[in-house]
C-alpha cells in the first residue's frame, strides 16, 4: 500500500474516540464510513459529530456549508462489509479488550483486501496479541490518539511482532499527509510515551498534595502558568536547551545535577496511587472549580468548552488548523 492510494477510510467502533477520528478524516476530505453495532450507537456518533462541528464553527474552523458537507458526506452503517469492503485504511476504536478486538480483527479481515491497513486506537494493548489470529498480521498497527483526535495532533504508532516495516512507513506517511504528528515507538512499552510522562507528573502531584506541600488547585495552577505554557510550544528537552544558555542542555544538567539529585531522592517512586487519593483529587477539583470564573470553565461542560476553544487557538498558532 502506498500513501497516495489511501482515499477511503473506515472507522470501526464509533464511541468517544471513533466518532472523533471519523470527523477528523472527513475534515481532511477523505471518504469516510463509520461502523458500529446498532443504529442507536450510530445516532450517538452523529450527534457527537454535529456538536463538535458546531463548536468548530463557533471558533471559525469550518463554515456552515462545510459543516453540512461533512455531515452529509459520512456514510454510517451497521454492516461491517459495507463499511470496510473498499477502503484502504481502517481505524479500529472498539472496546479495550483483546477478546473483542480479536473478533473485530477477524471480521474486518473477512471483508477487506489483504493489504488494507488496520490501525487500532488501543490505549495500551499489544498489537501482536490483537493480530494473534489474523491471516495478514503484517497489516496491523497500533495508532494511539489523544482525546479528542479531531483536535490533538499526536498519534503514537506501535508495531506488533509481525507488523511489516512497509505498513508502518505507509501509516506514518498517511498521518503526516493529514497533518497529524505521528511518533513511532522503537519497541513496545506499556502506556506508550505520553501516558508514562503524564503519570510521572501526576504521581508527583499526588505526592506533593499528600505531603501537604500544596493543594490540587495550586499544583494545577503551577503547571498551567509555568511549564505547561512552555510545553504547549516545545518539549521538555528543548525547554532545557534554552534554560542552559551557552552551556546548552548538557551544561544545565551537569550544573544543576547536585541539586536535582536531592530533589529526585525526595520525590515519589510509588507504584500504586494511595487508595485515598482519588477522593482527595476529586475534592481538590471541586474546590478549584469554585475559584474559576465561568468563562474559563467551572464545571465539566464549561471546562471542556474552554479546553476546546483554547486548543483551537493553540493549533492555529502551530499552523495545525
Ligand atoms: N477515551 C479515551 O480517552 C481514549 C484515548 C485514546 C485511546 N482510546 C482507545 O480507543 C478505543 C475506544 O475507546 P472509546 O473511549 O471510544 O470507547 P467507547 O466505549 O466510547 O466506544 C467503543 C465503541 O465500540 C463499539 N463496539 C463494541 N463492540 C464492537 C464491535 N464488535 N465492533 C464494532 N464496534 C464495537 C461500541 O458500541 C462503542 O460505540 C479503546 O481501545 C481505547 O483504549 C481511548
Amino acid at each position: 500500500m502506498k500513501v497516495e492510494d489511501i482515499k477511503k477510510v473506515a472507522c470501526v467502533g464509533a464511541g468517544v474516540i471513533g466518532y472523533s477520528w471519523a470527523l477528523y478524516y472527513s475534515l481532511k476530505k477523505l471518504s469516510v464510513s463509520v461502523y458500529d453495532l446498532s443504529d442507536e450507537k450510530l445516532d450517538l456518533a452523529k450527534k457527537r459529530i454535529h456538536e463538535s462541528l458546531l463548536n468548530l464553527m463557533k471558533n471559525g474552523v469550518v463554515s456552515e456549508d462545510e459543516m453540512s458537507e461533512i455531515e452529509n458526506g459520512i456514510n454510517y452503517t451497521t454492516s461491517m462489509e459495507d463499511a470496510v469492503k473498499d477502503v484502504q485504511f481502517i481505524t479500529e476504536s472498539g472496546p479495550e479488550s483483546y477478546e473483542i478486538k480479536q473478533k473485530m480483527a477477524e471480521e474486518m479481515e473477512r471483508y477487506t483486501a489483504s493489504n488494507t491497513i488496520i490501525a487500532s486506537s488501543t490505549s495500551g494493548l499489544l498489537v501482536s496479541e490483537i493480530a494473534k489470529n489474523a491471516k495478514n498480521p503484517e497489516r496491523f498497527i497500533g495508532a494511539h490518539p489523544y482525546n479528542p483526535p479531531h483536535l490533538i495532533p499526536l498519534v503514537e504508532l506501535t508495531k506488533g511482532d509481525k507488523t511489516s516495516e512497509e505498513v508502518l512507513k505507509c501509516a506514518k506517511e498517511f498521518y503526516q499527509s493529514i497533518d497529524k504528528e505521528p511518533v513511532v515507538l522503537q519497541k513496545e512499552a506499556l502506556g506508550f510515551i505520553c501516558n508514562r510522562i503524564q503519570m510521572a507528573v501526576y504521581r508527583e502531584v499526588c505526592n506533593l498534595v499528600m505531603k501537604g506541600v500544596c493543594s490540587i488547585e495550586d499544583a494545577d495552577k503551577a503547571v498551567t502558568y509555568g511549564p505547561g505554557l512552555r510545553w504547549a510550544i516545545m518539549g521538555p528537552s528543548l525547554v532545557f536547551e534554552l534554560g542552559g544558555g551557552e552551556g546548552h542542555i548538557d551544561g544545565l544538567m551537569k550544573h544543576l545535577n547536585p541539586s536535582i539529585s536531592l530533589w529526585l531522592h525526595d520525590m515519589a517512586d510509588f507504584k500504586d496511587f494511595p487508595e485515598e487519593f482519588p477522593e482527595i483529587a476529586r475534592n481538590g477539583v471541586i474546590e478549584a472549580m469554585k475559584n474559576r470564573p465561568r468563562e474559563i470553565g467551572n464545571d465539566d461542560a464549561s471546562l471542556a468548552e474552554y479546553r476546546d476553544k483554547m486548543l483551537i487557538s493553540l493549533l492555529k498558532l502551530h499552523n495545525k488548523l
